[in-house]
């Protein structure tokens, strides 16, 4: 027999294996049947915004060639990211450091390769975004997963980073963070860096969520010396199938991670990256995106609990809640598979982010249309007046 990798075993990203049955659920509805509705993914739906389709428009209309791109990105670009931490954090950031990569998910191989060697330790928390462990297991990284829970905001503390002996290598951080939303807090991250910088732990701080914060101000990691910072245009932007991101690396990292790209990805798509460029001038549009989460957010936040869904994480950012199902299922794969055979509401099982404790936890994306986001609201109480678990 043909022998297959280790990283041939990975575990599938359940999320998409979900959006997958209700994509074949909606295609099996007679019509004018309800529609499926999706709160699985973490994907806007609207388009990318207007000035970013028109750069493309432009560009296509006046063939331009379209090339490869210099391994980093296109300067202009790199340019424009380095003002924007000026513009949202009053942190310069010299463009020199900033790296266009295919999606932060094109950023996390780069990352981790020119951070690591394999058999190092990288610390995380879970519940956690599932491609950060199996992209370090794919990678011979040994991901040391550290539990946090709601009391934590489901964010790494200080008193557990102390608790590792010895120290990892590095420290994966998310805020707001998936699938609980929640967030670190100013103080929290300049300690967290502190603790980093004196332990020699490289900390990736992914800031893919920056844009949709609630409640709270959010910070960057991109002053912390010897972080990386990992960010794209896929959630505040509305950009996801465009396949373009960022990072920002400290200076030791510049040249590694510039190899890399050139060997594994040569560039991020160049239409791509003009139409980046484009949406930096479109935060007018992207706010009313913004606005849309909120107010979809505070009616999940009153409807949950009514329809049976009592303990939300603490989310200050993002567009999810993290719902504690208890006292309903033990089985949420089996209990998501029943929701969206019986009410055709799409969820993700929390299996997908925490192993064990995942069976007690369903996520709920809140980034469709407000009219979905009610009518599933509406859809769920009935189901908890219709159906007891146990
Ligand atoms: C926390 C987090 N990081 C990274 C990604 C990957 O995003 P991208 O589309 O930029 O590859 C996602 C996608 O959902 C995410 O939730």
């Amino acid at each position: 027999m043909l022998k297959t990798s280790r990283a041939a075993e990975l575990p599938a990203f359940l999320a998409m294996d979900v959006h997958a049955a209700a994509n074949r659920l909606k295609a099996s509805l007679p019509a004018g049947a309800p529609p499926v509705l999706h709160m699985e993914v973490g994907q806007p739906g609207t388009p990318a915004p207007e000035g970013a389709r028109r750069a493309v428009e432009a560009a296509l209309r006046d063939g331009l060639p379209l090339g490869y791109t210099d391994a980093m990105g296109r300067a202009s670009l790199r340019e424009r990211i380095a003002a924007h931490y000026t513009d949202w954090y009053g942190a310069p950031v010299d463009p020199a450091r900033v790296v266009i990569t295919t999606g932060a998910s094109g950023a996390f191989p780069l990352a981790f390769l020119a951070a690591f060697d394999p058999g190092d330790r990288v610390a995380l928390v879970s519940p956690y975004y599932p491609p950060y462990v199996n992209i370090l297991r794919a990678l011979g990284l040994v991901p040391v997963v550290l539990e946090a829970t709601a009391s934590h905001r489901f964010q790494p503390t200080l008193d557990m980073l102390e608790r590792l002996d010895p120290p990892p290598e590095g420290l994966i951080v998310a805020s707001p963070g998936n699938p609980t939303g929640t967030m670190l807090h100013r103080d929290d991250l300049v300690a967290i860096g502190d603790w980093c910088a004196a332990n020699f732990v490289r900390l990736i701080s992914d800031e893919i969520y920056h844009g949709l914060n609630w409640d709270v101000a959010i910070s960057t990691a991109a002053g912390v010396p010897g972080a990386v910072v990992i960010n794209s245009f896929s959630k505040y932007f509305s950009m996801t199938g465009w396949r373009v991101g960022w990072m920002v690396v400290p200076d030791d990292l510049v040249r590694p991670v510039e190899c890399l790209a050139q060997n594994f990805f040569i560039c991020a798509p160049h239409i791509s990256q003009l139409a980046a460029e484009a949406a930096f001038d479109c935060h007018a549009e992207l706010q009313e995106n913004v606005a849309r989460y909120r107010r979809s957010r505070a009616l999940l936040i009153r409807a949950l609990p009514q329809a049976g869904f009592p303990r939300l994480s603490p989310a200050e950012g993002a567009f999810y809640l993290f719902a504690d199902v208890a006292g309903r299922t033990n089985d949420s794969v089996a209990f998501c598979r029943r929701m969206l055979a019986e009410t055709g509401v799409a969820a993700t099982p929390g299996v997908d982010f925490d192993a064990a404790r995942g069976r007690h936890f369903v996520r709920f994306s809140y980034c469709g249309p407000e009219a979905d986001v009610r009518e599933a609201a509406a859809r769920l109480t009935r189901f908890k007046e219709a159906v007891s678990f146990t």
